[in-house]
């Protein structure tokens, strides 16, 4: 199958790209900027300029749309929202069979702002002529990383006791983007968790022990709403489609410095 996988650069687009490429499919993968690849075609396309799209979806069977641009004010909102339409506008005239949107496990349960984004960019798959399948995962391993690695610079580390989530590698989630693609639309919303549910005091924990960083924790509670919708499990979910944990990820990634 051809597919095309917008956002290919980013966390979970690279992982996408390796998996599709390994099983055979050929990879269009898309950027804003020149990028070599050793296994996809290197389309160059923006969401936002609308520029590249109608090139970019030509041969194709199958998009997955992975790109994104979170918390950059009227951006997110040219990138998720603008450049979707765009972007399912040009599959329609195209004939692609398939389009598989990420969105967030507990984006409709939680009152965050990215999140509502998410909500509508939802609807705008929905609402298209392309069948399509849209995918919630629970956080990335490499984003909570990244968000903890930040966090450590500060003399203590922020963690509401509360606060549970589910962290998903993105292996785990390609592999299941894979199989969908191959099994077809389901014009269904469909949850992609990690393997274990974590209070966020023991996910920073193992990422001290790991990282070898010892740093006093200092324990807030997120007021109000969002406060409670966080607290309240609504980013995990029953689906438990990862298999690597937080620990291995960790290990492996020390492993790898
Ligand atoms: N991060 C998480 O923990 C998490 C959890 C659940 C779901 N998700 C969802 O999973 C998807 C992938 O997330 P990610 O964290 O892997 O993304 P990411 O690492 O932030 O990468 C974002 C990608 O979007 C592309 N992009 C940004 N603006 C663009 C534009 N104007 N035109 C075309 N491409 C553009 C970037 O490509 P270039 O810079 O190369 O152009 C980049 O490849 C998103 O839909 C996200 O909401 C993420």
């Amino acid at each position: 199958m051809r597919i095309l996988v917008t956002g290919a650069t980013g966390m979970l687009g690279r992982a996408v790209v390796a998996e599709l490429s390994a099983g055979g499919h050929t990879v269009a993968a898309m950027s804003r900027r020149v990028h070599r690849w050793q296994d996809a075609e290197p389309v160059l396309a923006d969401l936002a300029e609308g520029t590249g799209l109608d090139e970019a979806v030509d041969g194709a069977q199958a998009v997955v749309h992975l790109a994104s641009a979170p918390y950059q004010r009227g951006y997110t909102d040219e990138v998720e929202l603008d450049g979707t339409q765009r972007l399912l506008t040009a599959a329609a005239a195209a004939g692609v069979e398939h389009v598989l949107y990420t969105s967030i496990v507990g984006a409709d349960r939680v009152p965050w702002g990215y999140f509502g984004t998410k909500v509508k960019a939802e609807a705008v798959v929905r609402e298209s002529p392309v069948p399509w399948t849209i995918l919630r995962s629970t956080q990335f391993h490499d984003f909570i990383d990244q968000a903890v690695t930040k966090m450590a610079r500060m003399p203590v580390m922020i963690s509401d006791r509360g606060i549970v989530g589910q962290p998903v590698d993105v292996r785990d989630v390609a592999r299941r983007i894979g199989r969908r693609l191959v099994d077809g639309p389901t014009y269904d919303v469909e949850e992609c968790g990690g393997p274990e549910v974590l209070e966020f005091d023991q996910l920073l924990r193992q990422w001290q022990d790991v990282r070898g960083v010892r740093k006093p924790i200092l324990h807030l509670r997120i007021p109000g709403k969002l406060g409670k919708g966080f607290r309240g499990g609504s980013v995990t979910t029953d689906d438990r489609t990862g298999r690597i944990t937080w620990q291995q990820y960790l290990a492996e990634k020390s492993g790898r410095r």
